[in-house]
């Protein structure tokens, strides 16, 4: 374990997390060019996190990190992939599953490893649940993340074209399982 690392626990997220979750989404749920937070989006993830579907139909299983005080610094989501993801990796919905919402208090990310800890929590998840591949996308306002997923993943597998809105391409990556 690097010396600067974080000692975290990774668990399910309970309803009670989501008030020290809120300033972590609004340090990253922000538009890209004025820096704006996307309050519409932070409000959509916080009901995601309750259990409501997204736009796909799906519930997004939520994983969140804490340090040694239990104090949340970050979290992770995890669903079957939608219809575009599964089409780009010409793969089915029961064979893969799709990172979600991947967010580390700035505070504690790049370098800590607690986006780590989360990510490989979301593959032992996905296994568990038989999926083979953990896919991942992501979009033009995070491309400062790509160099994380370049890390984590086995392999990055190019672009889907306007994926968040014209000219908002999605990069995208895969992770075997077993
Ligand atoms: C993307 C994110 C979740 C990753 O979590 P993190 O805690 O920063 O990641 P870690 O510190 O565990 O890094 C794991 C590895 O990736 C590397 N890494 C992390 N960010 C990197 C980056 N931007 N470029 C290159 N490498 C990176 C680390 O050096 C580490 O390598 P190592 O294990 O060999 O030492 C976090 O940086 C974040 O919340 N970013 C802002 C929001 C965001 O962009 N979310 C993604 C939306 S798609």
């Amino acid at each position: 374990m690097p010396l600067n690392s974080l000692a975290v626990t990774v668990r399910t997220l309970v309803d009670g997390d989501i008030p020290a979750l809120e300033p972590i989404l609004r340090q990253h749920v922000r538009d890209r060019y004025t820096g704006e937070i996307v309050e519409s989006e932070v409000q959509l993830i916080k009901d995601y996190m309750r259990r409501a579907p997204d736009n796909a139909g799906r519930i997004r299983h939520y994983l969140v990190a804490c340090d040694d005080t239990g104090q949340v610094v970050g979290c992770m989501a995890v669903s079957h992939p939608d219809v575009e993801m599964t089409n780009h990796f010409a793969t089915n919905a029961g064979e893969s599953v799709e990172l979600l919402n991947a967010f580390v208090s700035e505070e504690h990310f790049r370098g800590k490893g607690v986006g780590r800890a989360l990510f490989e929590a979301v593959c032992a998840y996905g296994k568990d649940c038989g999926a083979r591949y953990l896919l991942v996308n992501s979009g033009p306002r995070y491309p400062e993340s790509w160099g994380f997923y370049d890390r984590v993943c086995d392999s990055e597998h190019g672009f889907i074209q306007h994926k968040y809105g014209e000219g908002r391409h999605a990069k995208t990556w895969k992770k075997k399982l077993s």
